[in-house]
């Protein structure tokens, strides 16, 4: 079994990526500048945002972080995302999610910039991806494929198993591994809560992408040896006390699964990782106007 290290994939990545933006800076006198809005103190939404800002230091972009009340209205974030979409100080921004419930994300989604929208969100992003064209690939979904890549893990026509259906992981994930680029050209099934026989379903998958939020959810009976499992899951137990004052587990049960795998990414350590390092590429990409 060989452990999908997200730490040394992503650090030799972002070595590429700082790279990359000291050259910029040097013939442009600028850097790739990220904004991320965060709307109230949701525990995860913070360590996440706070996580993506030290990460744009270290690779030498400029970060800005706009902060929000959880009683802003929408008019007044759909304003700002208005004002961030017009400064051309900005290269790309981010609205971090989840948002409150008298917000519709639909609508904060759909108002960003394509140009700016370094999270792939936006659903002129999401056709582009789609049809296989330069575009902002949503963060997770890309840094499983720059995983696969680094490692490179065979996927054309492999049986994949995508495990939730999110519009941020599940979903763009089930294509990008069938598109017709590498990694890709697997055979894809994308369940869901309503899928039947998924134990069966798993039985038979090369690759399975968890990305379900349940803790513990695929079990060793699930797998087949010599199975590649990617764990996408991010579950905060505050029972269990540390120093953070919880703790994260996947949506794979690690200790009997991983036994049985050719590959596996831990959690934490794996797949959280790279979600960054993509967030950090699309920026760059968004500053010297690779696609747009
Ligand atoms: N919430 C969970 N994952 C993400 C992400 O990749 N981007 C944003 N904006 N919010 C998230």
């Amino acid at each position: 079994m060989t452990l999908l290290d997200g730490k040394h994939v992503s650090e030799e990545l972002k070595k590429q990526i700082a790279t990359e933006a000291a050259e910029m800076l040097e013939k442009t006198g600028r850097k790739p500048h990220l904004v991320a809005v965060l709307v109230g103190n949701d525990g995860g939404s913070e360590t996440y945002v706070a996580s993506k800002m030290r990460n744009c230091e270290k690779v030498g972009f400029k970060s800005s972080l706009v902060r929000y009340d959880d009683t802003v209205t929408e008019a007044a974030l759909l304003s700002k995302i208005e004002e961030l979409n017009k400064d051309s100080s900005v290269d790309g921004f981010i609205v971090q999610l989840p948002l409150p419930k008298h917000i519709d994300p639909e609508k904060v989604t759909e108002a960003i910039d394509y140009r700016k929208d370094v999270d792939g969100f936006h659903p002129i992003n999401l056709g582009r991806m789609q049809r296989n064209l330069p575009c902002f690939l949503p963060a997770t979904p890309f840094g499983i494929m720059l995983m696969l890549q680094f490692y490179g893990i065979e996927t054309a026509g492999k049986n994949c198993v995508v495990i939730g259906r999110s519009n941020i992981v599940g979903s763009p994930m089930s294509i990008l591994m069938a598109r017709n680029a590498n990694p890709g050209n697997a055979t894809v099934t994308l369940t869901h809560s309503r899928t039947q026989n998924l134990k069966e379903i798993c039985q038979k998958a090369d690759i399975i992408i968890a990305a379900i939020g349940k803790k513990n959810f695929v079990t060793a009976d699930m797998v087949k040896e010599g199975a590649v499992v990617i764990d996408v899951g991010m579950n905060r137990e505050t029972s269990d006390k540390t120093k953070s004052g919880y703790k994260l587990y996947g949506d794979v049960d690690f200790d009997n699964v991983a036994p049985k795998c050719a590959y596996i990414t831990p959690v934490p350590g794996g797949v959280g990782l790279m979600t960054i390092v993509s967030l950090l590429r699309n920026t760059l990409s968004a500053a010297k106007k690779e696609f747009y």
